[in-house]
């Protein structure tokens, strides 16, 4: 089926017409937009890296990789590639501070930290008015933070971090050589204009099915789940587009829940935080800062700002992944998975019971994430996460471990500690939980559920690590939050 779309393009309206699921880099690339770069085709490398025109509630432009991007996702959108990123004669600030500072050598990864740092220095200008300068310190960390979803193999980093801190100390000081780059973009109707689709019988011919559906409410989503049981669903596609990427499936009937409006809200009640399952990580940030401080912190360990800006959390539990961050994290906060059938039918069940295996939900067929509900009373206790990854930034956990712990007087109420990364899906230690409850945390209670967690897990051997690591690693991360519970200060977690 031929889907016709609008998308601006470095301030051309482009009438795309498909009739495959391209991801945005191999449509750039197709259309001679040559300079975004294709490195690991899998999110990891930032060479890809492009400003999307964001959505409400997020920074201006939000930085993505264009790899793992679905094409006809972004109908009514504005993409800025660095061939659009200046309309001035001369170089964008960024780019001249990277040939200044020697940013650059092969060039093949420099596309990628442009944009990273033009997307940065815009969003950071937009929020304040103006480019404030900061104190060297905070802006080096700024500027590593901007770029940790972008990989160089040449330039040792270096001198990409001094240009990008000499092009926000530029604009800062000289005022000059800032043009939004909302003024390079068009507005757009954001109205796709398709030829309409038939409808198809089961068993018939599944590529009559549209490729890419984009309803606007939980009613049309329900809609085109029962007209098309085939369909897959995409959220930011962080995930999904590695099957096409990476194992060269064709992905033929997507239906994106990115519009969906209920789905992608963030709202308190009285008694709960309800997080929509297609929020992104960025908006879902931003949201919860009074009510959540500590998220912020954390999330900062959770891929890169490019896979921030997209992912989300319904997907992330829908993968089921047994290293996947947020399901520990949501399962010591008794947080609830709210789930709908195509029917309009809702359920909540914790997020303790909604995995079952390897991968496995208990999502029936037709069944899908609306949100997710964490009750504000777990925002009052003791939480500690912490992540173990072979790189600090831009890595899936190798251990991953959640904590949430009342005590008074030294003697713990209650407990709840959780895994990811030691078993074949996210686990609750209840055994431990239990042997907490009602003692006084003092060293030997510790070395002792420290013993207790070593009995009581089954850690596997892979790739990333031994069983022998994983064992040790959980058991530390449990004395670490018991000991932080009391109020010892230990030196904050600098790798992994
Ligand atoms: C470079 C890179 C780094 C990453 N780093 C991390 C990391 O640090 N920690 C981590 O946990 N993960 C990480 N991931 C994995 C991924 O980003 C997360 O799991 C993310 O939350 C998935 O969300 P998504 O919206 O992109 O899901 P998608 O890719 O859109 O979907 C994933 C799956 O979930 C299904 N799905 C999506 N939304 C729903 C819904 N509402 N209801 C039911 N099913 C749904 C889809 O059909 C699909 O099967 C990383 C991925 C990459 C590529
Ligand atoms: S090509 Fe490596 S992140 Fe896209
Ligand atoms: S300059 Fe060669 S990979 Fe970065």
């Amino acid at each position: 089926m031929v889907k016709k779309l609008k998308i601006d393009i470095n301030s051309e309206t482009m009438d795309i017409v498909s009739s495959e699921q391209l991801t945005l880099l191999q449509y750039l690339r197709q259309n001679g937009l040559t300079g975004t770069k294709e490195g690991c085709a899998s999110g990891d490398c930032g060479a890809c890296t492009v400003l999307l025109g964001a959505k409400e509630g997020e920074a201006p432009f939000i930085t993505v990789n264009s790899c793992i991007t679905p094409l006809l996702q972004l109908t009514g959108k504005q993409v800025i590639t660095v061939e659009g990123l200046t309309a001035d004669p001369r170089l964008h600030v960024v780019q001249q501070q990277l040939i200044e500072k020697h940013g650059s050598q092969c060039g093949f990864c420099t596309p990628g930290f442009v944009m990273s740092l033009a997307g940065w220095l815009e969003n950071r200008f937009c929020k304040q008015g103006a480019m404030i300068q900061a104190p060297a310190r905070a802006l080096r960390t700024e500027v590593v933070e901007a770029i940790s979803g972008n990989l160089c193999r040449c330039t040792g980093y270096k001198p990409i971090i001094e240009a990008g801190m000499a092009a926000a100390l530029e604009i800062a000081e000289t005022g000059s050589r800032f043009q939004s780059l909302a003024s390079l973009t068009n507005d757009i109707p954001g109205q796709m204009d398709t030829e309409q689709s038939e409808p198809v019988a089961a068993g018939e011919d599944v590529k009559k099915a549209p490729i890419m559906m984009r309803p606007g409410s939980l009613q049309e989503l329900d809609a085109s789940l029962m007209r098309w049981p085939q369909a897959r669903l995409c959220a930011g596609g962080t995930d999904l587009l590695l099957e096409k990427t990476q194992q060269g499936k064709p992905l033929d009937c997507l239906v994106s829940c990115l519009e969906v409006k209920e789905m992608n809200a963030c709202s308190i009640s009285e008694k709960a935080l309800l997080i929509g399952a297609a929020a992104s990580y960025s908006v879902i940030e931003q949201y919860c800062q009074s009510i959540w401080p500590d998220l912020g912190q954390f999330l900062k360990r959770f891929g890169s700002p490019q896979i921030r800006n997209r992912a989300t959390l319904g997907g992330n539990l829908a993968t089921a992944s047994p290293v996947g961050d947020m399901s520990p994290l949501l399962m010591v906060l008794n947080a609830s998975v709210i789930v709908r059938s195509t029917q309009g039918v809702e359920r909540s069940i914790a997020v303790g019971e909604f995995f079952k295996g390897y991968r496995q939900t208990v999502l029936n067929d037709g069944e899908y994430i609306r949100a997710v509900s964490i009750g504000l009373e777990a925002f009052n206790g003791f939480r500690r996460f912490f992540k173990n990854s072979k790189r600090t930034m831009d890595d899936i956990s190798t251990v991953m471990g959640a904590f949430y712990l009342d005590v008074s007087s030294s003697r713990v109420l209650e407990a709840r500690i959780a895994y990811g990364g030691l078993a074949a899906m996210p686990i609750r230690v209840k055994a431990v939980e239990d042997f907490l409850v009602g003692k006084e945390l003092n060293q030997a209670c510790i070395s002792r559920a420290q013993a207790l967690l070593k009995e009581v897990i089954n850690p596997l051997s892979d790739v990333r690590a031994s069983a022998d690591y994983r064992s040790h690693m959980a058991a530390s991360m449990l004395s670490r939050a018991l000991r932080e519970q009391g109020g010892e200060i230990l030196p904050a977690v600098t790798v992994g």
